[in-house]
């Protein structure tokens, strides 16, 4: 068992090693107004602004371009599935997926979201325990390839480090699982709400 979990956690290090790689080879600086343009077909979810229509669609407002981009990848290669994002990422390039990246990223975060005070103050002190400022950001605004959960929608927060908890979803180098691991029901939720409590 845990051969096999190593095992696939080496090829899905690989796997990011080598789009890496391709990445930096012939790319053309990522274009946010074309992106836009390419981005009409993700409105109808995402919203023009990146604030998403539903509590089960993320935000992709301020979002940190590398991980939008790295998202994407990983919905074309059916490493991640959800939403249907599978199928509508089949028909994007590369360079369409950077263009689209650089529209999201540039736009104004999500507004913050008042919730539950206690929760709040548990989820940041879970997440200065756990480290998750270390990746995320102090203010959880995300870097990188890393996430932004700032403001993002508490829904589908809950939803991802659950299944990011069980397996469902597998990250790219393991990190991610390896801090979900240990959280509890109640941990997620707090997080989630104090997530987006932030801007
Ligand atoms: C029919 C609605 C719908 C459309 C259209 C759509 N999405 Fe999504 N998208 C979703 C849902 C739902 C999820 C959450 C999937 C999950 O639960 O894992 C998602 C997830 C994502 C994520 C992952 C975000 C994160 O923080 O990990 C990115 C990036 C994304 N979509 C970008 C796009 C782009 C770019 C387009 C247009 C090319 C697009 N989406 C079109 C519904 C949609
Ligand atoms: C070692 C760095 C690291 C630490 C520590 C870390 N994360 Fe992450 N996190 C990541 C990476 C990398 C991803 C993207 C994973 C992927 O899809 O491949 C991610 C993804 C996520 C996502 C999915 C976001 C989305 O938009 O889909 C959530 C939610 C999340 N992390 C929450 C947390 C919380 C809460 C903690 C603390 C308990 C935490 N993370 C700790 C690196 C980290």
């Amino acid at each position: 068992m845990t051969l096999i979990f190593k095992t696939k956690a080496i090829l899905v290090v690989a796997f990011f090693n080598a789009l890496l790689a391709s990445a930096v080879v012939n790319a053309a600086p990522p274009d946010a107004l074309a992106g836009k343009a390419k981005a009409q077909i993700c409105f109808a979810c995402h919203s023009e602004n990146g604030i998403s229509l539903t509590s089960e669609i993320p935000n992709l407002a301020a979002q940190p371009s590398l991980s939008i981009t790295y998202q994407l990848i990983q919905f074309r290669g059916q490493q991640r599935k959800g939403g249907g994002m599978e199928a509508i990422t089949m028909a994007l390039s590369d360079q369409d997926m950077r263009d689209i990246a650089a529209y999201y990223a540039a736009l104004p975060p999500p507004p913050a979201r008042p919730g539950n005070a206690d929760k709040i103050a548990k989820g940041q002190q879970i997440a200065g325990t756990q480290y998750c400022n270390s990746c995320h950001g102090s203010q959880l605004q995300g870097q990188k390839h890393i996430a932004r959960l700032a403001g993002q929608s508490p829904e589908y927060v809950m939803t991802q480090l659950k299944n990011i908890r069980s397996g469902a979803r597998i990250d790219m180098d393991g990190t991610m699982g390896s801090a979900a691991r240990g959280l509890s029901d109640e941990d997620i939720e707090a997080l989630a709400t104090y997530a987006a409590s932030l801007n």
